[in-house]
């Protein structure tokens, strides 16, 4: 078995105990990592589990990411309260679809305050406290929607795509002191975000993953230990590891199940 050395590490996580977050942190604290699970309202079900999980080391952090002030409140609130922070993970986010005629400020900015200005800020506070300390390691969880437009989306996908620069910037920034940033990058699961989404678009979503299932969230957990560990991922920085079951290959036309027998028959 590897053995990830994230033992005794601490981690503060963003949206931590729900949906793809919750699966990062199970695996994490299976690990033996000390979590901070920050969100506006942790939920206190998934805190209970993650505390059976990792011995009680676990602690809950009100905050909204969404301000400047939120986001640097939660890393000082981190720091203090676990001594130091060895792992960032950044998973907080929210959809606010609307398409470009009838498109709002408020939806926009809440969509790029809460998913990609969050991340700056508390990345700039993590970076400090990192730098500090000559290491650390960074995992910022994107998605496949960065790849294509949807209808709609054009807030939601600006966003994912501006994570994507923002990692690629802390790579370079952070190298030169230790410290390692990577992106995670699920395709469709179903969690709170997508719990909108109507039979028929999630049956034509179906139909494009050429493992012909959607994901669950404990199928992230095994990436986040990887790129988050020193020991696993020394050598790893400024990348991604893509968790979809084949999604970002679409537009691919996939053939049946049947089809696919008889290409393969002897
Ligand atoms: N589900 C998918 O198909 C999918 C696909 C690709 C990527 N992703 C990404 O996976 C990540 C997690 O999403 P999810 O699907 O697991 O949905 P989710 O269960 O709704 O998780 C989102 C989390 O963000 C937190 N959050 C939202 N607004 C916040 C704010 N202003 N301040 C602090 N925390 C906030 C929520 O907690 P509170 O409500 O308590 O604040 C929640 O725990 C997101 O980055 C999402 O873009 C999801």
């Amino acid at each position: 078995m590897l053995d990830s050395g994230l033992g005794g590490k601490t981690c503060l996580i963003t949206g931590g105990s729900t949906g793809i977050g919750l699966g990062i942190s199970r695996a994490l604290a299976r690990e033996g990592v000390q979590l901070a699970v920050a969100s506006r309202n942790p939920e206190p079900e998934a805190m209970a589990e993650l505390s059976q999980l990792c011995g009680g080391n676990v602690i809950a952090i009100k905050a909204d990411v969404s301000s400047e002030d939120g986001a640097v409140g939660m890393v000082n609130e981190a720091i203090e309260r676990m001594g130091r922070v060895d792992l960032f993970v950044n998973n907080s986010a929210r959809a606010w679809h609307q398409p470009i005629t009838k498109i709002t400020s408020e939806a926009f900015y809440n969509t790029i305050n809460t998913n990609l200005a969050s991340c700056v800020w508390a990345s700039r506070e993590i970076s400090k406290h990192m730098i500090a300390r000559r290491s650390g390691s960074i995992l910022v969880v994107n998605s496949t929607v960065r790849y294509v437009p949807a209808y709609r989306e054009s807030s939601y996908r600006i966003s994912k795509m501006g994570l994507k620069m923002l990692m690629e910037t802390l790579a370079i920034e952070l190298a030169p002191f230790g410290i390692r940033v990577n992106l995670l990058t699920p395709g469709h699961y179903p969690t709170r975000l997508t719990a909108g989404i109507s039979a028929y678009i999630e049956d034509k979503l179906k139909a494009q993953i050429p493992l012909r299932r959607f994901g669950n969230p404990d199928e992230c957990g095994a990436a986040a230990v990887l790129l988050l560990s020193d020991r696993l991922s020394s050598y790893t920085t400024g990348t991604d590891i893509t968790i979809d079951g084949g999604l970002a290959l679409r537009p691919l036309s996939l053939l049946s199940d049947d089809e696919i027998q008889k290409l393969n028959a002897p």
